[in-house]
């Protein structure tokens, strides 16, 4: 992979909330993506996240219909035909001194650019049922869901448009299809010496 190759991947991975319904994501893709999140950076390397991977059909129904989707989008909430095929979630192993909030960017990213390459698409949720989670996966007290992702195959068309009047909140445009605004890199860029 050369550098435009990694750009346009990067580029495309954006977090996607249309997924077509009645797709399978085999266990094994999840359990490869997570084997490559667990070898990813961790602050001091003290590594606390764990992984919970899920495509029961019913669980995901049950985990994604409890998701807030998409905060900004205030007139569409996820149908049913629209949900994802699978869910990873992200778990902080309390009774390690790491650094989780950090790690789990790095391992976010990882997950969702592994997905991407697979041919699936995700999102990430900070807004998952932390408690439904300890319940269903049964996690003993200590182990905090911190993180899901959801994964499915993509059925939206996502946009990076520019931000305008520094508004950041994404949005449909007349096509339905999601944009979202990234500040340019004259904003971003504050420093070159
Ligand atoms: C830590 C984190 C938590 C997020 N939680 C949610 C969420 O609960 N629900 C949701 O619909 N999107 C969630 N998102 C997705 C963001 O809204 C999305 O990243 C943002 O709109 C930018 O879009 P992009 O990822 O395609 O660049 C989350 C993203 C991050 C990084």
């Amino acid at each position: 992979m050369d550098f435009n190759n990694f750009k346009e991947l990067i580029n495309n991975t954006r977090c996607t909330r249309r997924f077509k319904e009645n797709q399978t994501i085999e266990k094994q893709d999840l359990i490869d993506i997570v084997d490559l999140a667990r070898v990813t950076s961790s602050a001091k390397n003290m590594q606390p996240l764990k992984y919970i991977v899920i495509n029961d059909e019913n669980t995901v129904k049950e985990m994604a219909k409890r998701v807030t989707w998409a905060a900004h989008l205030s007139s569409w909430t996820q149908s049913e035909s629209e949900r994802p095929s699978a869910f990873i979630v992200l778990v902080n192993d309390t009774s390690i001194d790491g650094f989780v909030m950090v790690d789990a960017g790095i391992s976010l990213q990882t997950i969702l650019l592994a997905s991407k390459i697979k041919g699936y698409s995700g999102c990430a949720l900070a807004s998952i049922d932390k408690e439904f989670c300890k319940k269903e996966f049964n996690l003993e007290s200590g182990l905090e869901p911190v993180l899901g992702i959801a994964i499915g195959v993509e059925d939206e068309v996502l946009n990076i448009v520019d931000v305008n009047n520094n508004d950041t909140n994404y949005y449909r445009n007349e096509k339905d299809e999601h944009c979202v605004p990234k500040r340019s890199l004259d904003e971003v860029l504050i420093g070159s010496y």
